[in-house]
């Protein structure tokens, strides 16, 4: 079975994953896993990280000769900034005054720092942003990269674009009048947005200005399809095998996701079944259907159509104009600590939600019979 875990705070050394369970032969070009770290960290919404660092990921085992070898995959994506962090970060033990000037006494509400400090009876809410933080997901995504490479030795491709920003959507949400070539172009064609409405994004785009003038934060959807999917991925008997319920679990991991939808899932609850089941034909030599309203899932298993899944980000927490908390030391009200962040995150989280349909699609595949 394969399995991946990451480790790494956002201003340590660097970022780690290990991956165990990738067959051996695989052919991997770590271009390929930087072309998929450099997607997680442009966009038209980002903080400005991109203008301190661009990640690089390091293989230090489980690839030789440019090919998987069977062996446990692990890979560092060094953090650069950590040089500007280093006795604020510091693994060995550091004076008083050193501790004290690191600390951070101010939860921001919508972030794990309350919850963690709550968690753990913490002094220093950095104890807990440090990990919770979102830059973990460059690890998954350098992750997303060697499941990808695998995929496609199955002829299986994943991409992804942005649906909705704050309350801009493209028309209809159900999709249908695109392919999923206009969905891998989204990208190149537009790598601020990854809109594949130009009219659309260019008013995503001034939706973002506003809001970084006004200093606030907007959030949105991302829709991410999954093509040359067999059927029979997945399973129908048991409720923990059921690949939506696993597809649902990796995509809400992700920070700031707070829905997930497979198909048309949303609207179609609100329709007859007449309108929503996508019905089934046969050519002769092959089943097939005219639409994917259940985005190529039905009880659990793939149907053969594209995996369709949509995730709904909310806008993130950390305001430059910081929303009302309490000291954690003093209990005191006051104003929420200010991190470097960014003002709208959807193009950027394409990837990881990329990375995470990869990793249980490859899974899947994997446990299958003819995996
Ligand atoms: C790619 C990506 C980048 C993010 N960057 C930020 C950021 O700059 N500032 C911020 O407040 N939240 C950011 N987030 C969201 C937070 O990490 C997330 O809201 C927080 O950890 C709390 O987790 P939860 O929203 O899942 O409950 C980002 C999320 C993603 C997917």
């Amino acid at each position: 079975m394969i399995r991946f875990l990451t480790a790494g705070e956002s201003h340590g050394k660097g970022l780690t994953v290990i991956i165990d369970g990738m067959p051996a032969g695989i052919p991997i070009s770590v271009d390929f896993i930087n072309h998929e770290l450099e997607k997680r960290q442009k966009c038209a919404g980002s903080g400005g990280r991109m203008q301190i660092e661009q990640d690089e990921v390091e293989i230090v085992s489980g690839v030789r000769f440019g090919k998987t070898i069977g062996s446990p995959i692990s890979m560092i994506i060094w953090n650069k900034d950590h040089s500007n962090w280093g006795d604020k970060m510091s693994i060995e033990k550091q004076p008083q005054e050193i501790v004290d000037s690191a600390k951070v006494t101010k939860p921001r509400p919508g972030h794990a720092d309350l919850a963690g400090v709550q968690k753990h009876g913490f002094p220093d809410v950095r104890n807990v942003l440090e990990r919770a933080s979102a830059r973990e997901t460059a690890a998954r995504v350098a992750a997303g990269g060697i499941f990808k490479q695998f995929l496609l030795t199955k002829n299986i491709e994943i991409a992804s674009h942005t649906l909705q920003i704050g309350d801009i959507v493209v028309d209809p949400l159900a999709g249908g009048k695109y392919t999923f070539e206009d969905i891998q172009k989204t990208y190149e064609n537009d790598p601020e947005i990854r809109c594949i409405d130009p009219g659309k994004s260019r008013e995503m785009k001034q939706l973002i200005q506003r809001a970084r003038m006004d200093k606030d934060t907007l959030g949105g959807v991302v829709e991410t399809w999954a093509v040359g999917v067999p059927a029979g991925l997945g399973d129908y008997a048991q409720w923990d095998t059921k690949l939506d319920g696993k597809i649902a679990q990796a995509m809400m991991s992700i920070q700031s996701v707070k829905a997930v939808e497979i198909g048309s899932g949303i609207e179609n609850a609100g329709k007859q079944g007449s309108e929503v089941h996508d019905e089934i034909h046969h050519n002769g030599q092959e089943y097939f259907r005219k639409t994917n309203r259940a985005g190529g899932l039905e009880g659990g298993v793939t149907n053969g159509m594209p995996i369709i899944v949509r995730v709904y980000h909310k806008p993130i927490s950390t305001l430059y104009k910081p929303l009302q908390t309490v000291d954690i030391e003093t209990k005191q009200s006051t104003k929420a600590t200010v991190e470097r962040s960014d003002i709208c995150v959807v193009p950027r989280a394409g990837v990881v939600s990329e990375a995470m349909l990869s990793y249980v699609v490859a899974q899947a595949v994997m446990n299958s019979k003819n995996g």
